[in-house]
């Protein structure tokens, strides 16, 4: 009888600690999406990085209630072999106690990325950062690096971006005749900022950094995407070779455009990019660009979305944060996004969609529940 006792409660004890291993085998875009732990994950606005054979996920790590959209803890960081189960691996990037840090407590630190570069050893994250108590004003991109994956990150700084250097696709001329840009009430808004208003205001303390992404070529080369002129332009810029800062190569896309969120992928030599417009937390249409150089020109080619009415116009309920490469299968790309819940951002929910691909243009379509054999077809 005790043996028997003893045998049961093995065989339970078994079944449980494999349930902790694996806890689900498809993606349930929307729903809770549960760690090893059973914790619900979080990482939003979340960065991918594949390192030896393992996904690692950094994101912004949030807290119950109306301020969990301020950094009150950091970037966390999760791995996965398989990309449906994630383990906790704890806090990369600690926001600071120290009141000198421009990294304290309760400032805004989101959409961090990280890359890993082969020549220095070093893993290196950027990220969005504005300053505590002043809103969206300040407009950083951050840095932060470390010598292991999952950190910790050692703080560097945050920054403006290119001050008195010009867009690669932004001549002289054009700098001088461009007016700058004093109010949204003035005469010719959107055309002015067109023409380098915004730009030309903050050329000389740098261009403003929001929403922003990372993207390693082939070549090594990385690059890093930012929302900039007030959300109204997006710049890309060639990193250095230790990737710790910008160089003075850049250029300006869709000027006037209002793109948010941008993420990169490359299938076969083409460049595609997915973002949003700008409507805070609320969802948008999403936008879809393509273009055989990263560095330009991009052409625009519409809405991804393939679904009723609501979901085109909402993106699916989402708002892009990065496009995962699937190891071991060939141009398979999972869209990653974010249902925020502003009002509890700990809630937050991450979509994420198989691309699918027609005449080689990615589009995206709703599914309740998929996994990774999608890609087989
Ligand atoms: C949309 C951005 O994509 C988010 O990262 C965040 O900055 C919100 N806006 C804030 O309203």
């Amino acid at each position: 009888m005790i043996k028997r006792t003893f045998n049961l409660l093995l065989i339970v004890g078994l079944l449980s600690c494999k349930q902790d291993n694996v806890l689900t085998n498809s993606f349930n875009p929307g729903k809770l999406w549960l760690d090893t732990n059973g914790e619900h994950i979080n990482a939003h606005g979340g960065g991918f990085l594949i390192y030896n054979n393992t996904y690692y996920w950094f994101g912004e790590h949030k807290i119950t209630g109306k301020e969990g959209n301020r950094a009150m803890v950091g970037v966390g960081v999760y791995s996965s072999k398989d990309l449906y189960n994630w383990k906790n691996e704890g806090i990369a990037l600690e926001v600071s106690n120290d009141s000198n840090s421009k990294l304290i407590k309760g400032c805004t630190l989101e959409r961090p990325k990280v890359i890993y570069n082969k020549k220095t050893k070093k893993f290196v994250m950027w990220f969005h950062h504005e300053l505590k108590g002043q809103g969206y004003d300040a407009a950083l991109t951050g840095v932060a690096i470390s010598d292991n994956i999952t950190g910790p990150y050692n703080y560097i700084d945050s920054f403006r971006i290119h001050p008195g250097v010009l867009p690669l696709n932004f001549s002289q001329d054009d700098f001088d005749n461009a007016s700058i840009i004093e109010s949204r009430k003035d005469e010719n808004w959107k055309e002015k900022v067109i023409k380098g208003g915004f730009l030309k205001r903050d050329f000389k303390g740098g261009q403003m950094s929001r929403d922003m992404t990372l993207f390693v070529d082939d070549d090594q080369t990385a690059y890093h995407i930012t929302a900039s002129e007030q959300n109204q332009t997006l710049l890309i810029s060639k990193l250095s070779d230790d990737y710790q800062s910008l160089s003075n190569e850049y250029v300006r896309v869709f000027p006037g455009q209002r793109n948010e969120a941008p993420a990169i992928f490359k299938k076969e030599g083409t460049y595609f990019m997915v973002s949003s417009g700008l409507t805070g937390w609320k969802p948008n249409p999403g936008k879809l660009a393509v273009a055989n150089n990263i560095m330009g020109d991009w052409e625009f080619l519409g809405n991804p979305c393939r679904g009723t009415d609501e979901e085109n116009k909402t993106t699916f309920w989402s708002q892009s944060t990065y496009v995962i490469p699937v190891l071991g299968k060939k141009d398979a790309f999972i869209f990653a996004a974010d249902r925020w819940r502003p009002e509890n951002p700990i809630d937050g929910r991450y979509v994420w969609l198989p691309i699918k691909f027609e005449n080689n243009i990615p589009y995206l379509e709703w599914e309740n529940s998929w996994d990774l054999t999608i890609f087989n077809d």
